[in-house]
């Protein structure tokens, strides 16, 4: 069992990470907030048997609890499911006092903490993320929102959970390709942060493949550390430090963006985004290709996607025009200059970021 802080004066909050330990969660509840009636958010994936064993643990503590369920994936975050959930919340006989749980993905956390941020003008949440993307990356730093059909995570809020229960075990049950599209944002912290981190991934691609329980253990605590000291340092992405976090993902998103939110999943997008990322940065002479291919041969070893697929550069560029690190109309990239670091580069001309989208 690990517990990491998340130090934001009065919004700190802690990520509790174990095995087999959602019943704990109940006990947790009490601690972290002094609801006596919590709404669970989830999807039918999740439902059974993580969410309803999230709802068991908050009735032993003494909580009345509903449980809201909508249908999974990425195309259920949008306004029309958080417009469904408040008028469930509203039902269910929600108040300022109500807690909202969220237990499932990233898209159930950040639907869910929008709701949350939005009901009353803001209700209490707590994250129990379940997909292992969710659980090192996205239950964590309060960055809550839904997508529009023109722009990934365009609406949106920064608000805290009051707490994160992470239970490796759930990941028992998620589907492979789920897997292993987490692995891709793990790879991410090696390559912003931390480059022993990157090479402990290189050497444990095999238990990773495995789902060894310590090595999971271990990369989970390691990336929830990583992730809370950049939004301790850059909580609402003022000072460029937060937008580390997001390496690879102006091509990303607008990947996603362009092929509706569907064909590739966000941690496989993040996969070829990254790499897209890194040609950038080779092709403005601050990595050489060594660099770029260093981390191919990682993320090929844990069987995610590499190649660009062939798009509509026009509208993936309009789409990269939404980015919301875009200022003044100029776009800036994550770009890295050596293993463990990146930074914030703008005025990169277009046929850059063209040339950037395919290579070796
Ligand atoms: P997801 O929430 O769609 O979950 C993936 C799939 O796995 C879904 O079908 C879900 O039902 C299923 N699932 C979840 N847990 C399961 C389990 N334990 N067993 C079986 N099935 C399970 O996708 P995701 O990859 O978790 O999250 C992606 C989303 O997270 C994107 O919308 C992305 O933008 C967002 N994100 C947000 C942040 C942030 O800081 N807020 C950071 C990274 C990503
Ligand atoms: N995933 C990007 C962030 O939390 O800032």
């Amino acid at each position: 069992m690990t517990t990491v802080p998340v130090n934001l004066s009065e919004r700190s909050y802690a990520i509790e990470i174990g095995t087999d330990n959602l019943s704990e969660l109940g006990a947790h509840v009490r601690r972290w907030a002094k609801a006596t009636h919590a709404v669970i958010i989830t999807d039918e994936h999740v439902e059974q048997p993580h969410a309803m064993a999230a709802a068991s643990s908050l009735s032993t503590a003494g909580c009345a609890v509903d449980l809201l369920v909508i249908e999974p994936g990425e195309s259920s975050k949008n306004i029309d499911s958080a417009s469904f959930l408040w008028d469930k919340l509203l039902e269910v006989g929600a108040d300022r006092k109500s807690l909202i749980v969220a237990v499932g993905g990233g898209v159930i956390g950040d639907l869910a903490g929008f709701v949350a941020a939005s009901f009353t003008r803001g209700l209490a949440f707590v994250q129990v993320p379940t997909t292992l993307l969710a659980q090192v990356d996205s239950s964590v730093g309060g960055k809550v929102g839904v997508n529009l059909a023109g722009g990934k995570n365009m609406v949106g809020a920064f608000w805290q959970p009051v707490g994160v229960l992470i239970d490796t075990s759930v990941l028992d049950t998620l589907p492979e390709r789920e897997y292993r599209a987490g692995l891709a944002e793990v790879v991410k912290y090696g390559v912003i942060l931390d480059a022993d981190f990157f090479e402990y991934l290189e050497k444990h691609t095999a238990e990773l493949a495995d789902r060894d329980a310590e090595v999971l253990q271990k990369v989970i605590a390691r990336c929830c550390e990583l992730k809370a000291q950049v939004v301790a340092a850059d909580e609402r992405e003022l000072t460029g430090q937060r937008a580390v976090l997001n390496y690879g993902h102006t091509f990303c998103h607008a990947l996603e963006t362009i092929t509706g939110y569907g064909e590739y999943l966000h941690g496989e997008a993040v996969s070829i985004g990254m790499l897209c990322a890194s040609r950038l940065s080779e092709r403005l002479g601050r990595v050489d290709h060594k660099f770029t291919q260093r981390q191919k041969k990682l993320l090929k070893a844990l069987k995610l996607p590499v190649e660009f697929p062939e798009v509509d550069e026009e509208a993936l560029l309009a789409a990269m025009s939404h980015d919301k690190k875009v200022e003044h109309g100029k776009l800036r990239f994550v770009l890295p200059t050596r293993m463990g670091h990146v930074e914030l580069v703008g005025d990169v001309a277009s046929a850059d970021v063209r040339a950037a989208l395919h290579g070796k």
